[in-house]
């Protein structure tokens, strides 16, 4: 399972911060140039946690996948990532001003050119991993990204969101869960488990782990929403309810969607066992997931 070249395990931090800076440098050079496209693109990744780049280089580690090959892939899915906050900070989606603490991308950039660097950093993200680089196993990330961003995914989870807010009756615990697993879960689990595929390794035990994160991961952003910090959250809070969004806490409350969280982010690291202590960076990272306040 585990490859002989699966190199040292990092606390989450410092792995984190391996990703912000792979990621970044590999994006200044892809998308080097003064161009306000490609301006509007680097703002549109920047300043982001990078979580999703992270568990892309942490399961490529567990599979003994080179950093240098497998930033290529964390790199296209923070594109897709970038992308999908561009469209659901405009006007016609959340309309929302800010973002990780700055104007979002269309009251910098204007709502035309926002709409475009998401456009382009989408089809970036494939033209990314169609790098010959990343080997024959980069066919199946390509298909399964098609699939987890697009109408089965993440927009579909956006569909989902946007007719809970003029629904007439809220949404059961099984609609929010649907809603949520492919709003945020979808580019979670591909995350998760890119660097096994990549590696041509089964998948399960991180898929596992990751849908429970992907859950965790949205629910702590729901509860953020409630009762985060803007100047530490960087984004405006207390919106859900003003929207009228379904949610984990509009339906189980504050208390009951913690707990949630908690048992959630349990079953991840049980889904690691296989792992051992190779596994110990992604534990770590599913306890930031629900206790961040970012
Ligand atoms: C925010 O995602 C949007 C959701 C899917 C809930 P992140 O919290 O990962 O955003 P950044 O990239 O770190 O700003
Ligand atoms: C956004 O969910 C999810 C995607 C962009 C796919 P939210 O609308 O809850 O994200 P924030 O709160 O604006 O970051
Ligand atoms: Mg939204
Ligand atoms: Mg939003
Ligand atoms: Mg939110």
């Amino acid at each position: 399972m585990i490859t002989e070249d699966a190199v040292q395990v990092r606390p989450f931090a410092e792995a984190l911060k391996n990703t912000q800076r792979r990621v970044t440098e590999y994006m200044q050079d892809v998308l080097a140039g003064e161009d306000r496209l490609l301006e509007a693109m680097r703002y549109a990744i920047v300043g982001g946690k990078m979580l999703r780049g992270f568990l892309v280089m942490e399961s490529a580690r567990l599979h003994g996948v080179r950093d240098e090959i497998a930033v290529k892939a964390a790199f296209a899915i923070e594109c897709i990532h970038a992308y999908s906050l561009v469209h659901d900070d405009l006007p016609c989606m959340d309309d929302d001003d800010l973002r990780r603490g700055q104007p979002t991308v269309h009251r910098k950039y204007g709502e035309d050119l926002a709409v475009l660097a998401g456009d382009a950093l989408q089809t970036l993200a494939f033209q990314v991993l169609a790098d010959p680089d990343l080997g024959p196993n980069a066919l199946v990330l390509i298909r399964s990204l098609a699939q987890d961003a697009g109408k089965d995914g993440m927009v579909s989870g956006q569909m989902m969101d946007m007719a809970a807010e003029s629904a007439d009756t809220p949404l059961t615990l099984d609609q929010i869960t649907q809603l949520q697993s492919r709003k945020t879960g979808c580019l979670i689990a591909w995350s998760a488990t890119a660097g096994a595929i990549l590696a041509g390794a089964d998948t399960s035990a991180l898929r596992q782990y990751a849908d429970a994160l992907g859950l965790a991961f949205q629910i702590a952003d729901d509860i953020l929403d409630v009762e985060g910090d803007e100047a530490k959250v960087g984004k405006r809070v207390q919106k859900d309810a003003d929207a009228g969004k379904a949610t984990f806490v509009s339906l189980l409350g504050l208390e009951a969607a913690k707990s949630r969280a908690g048992e959630l982010a349990d079953t991840a690291c049980a889904a690691l066992v296989i792992y051992g202590d190779q596994a110990e960076t992604l534990k770590e990272a599913a306890r930031f997931v629900i206790s961040r306040d970012s």
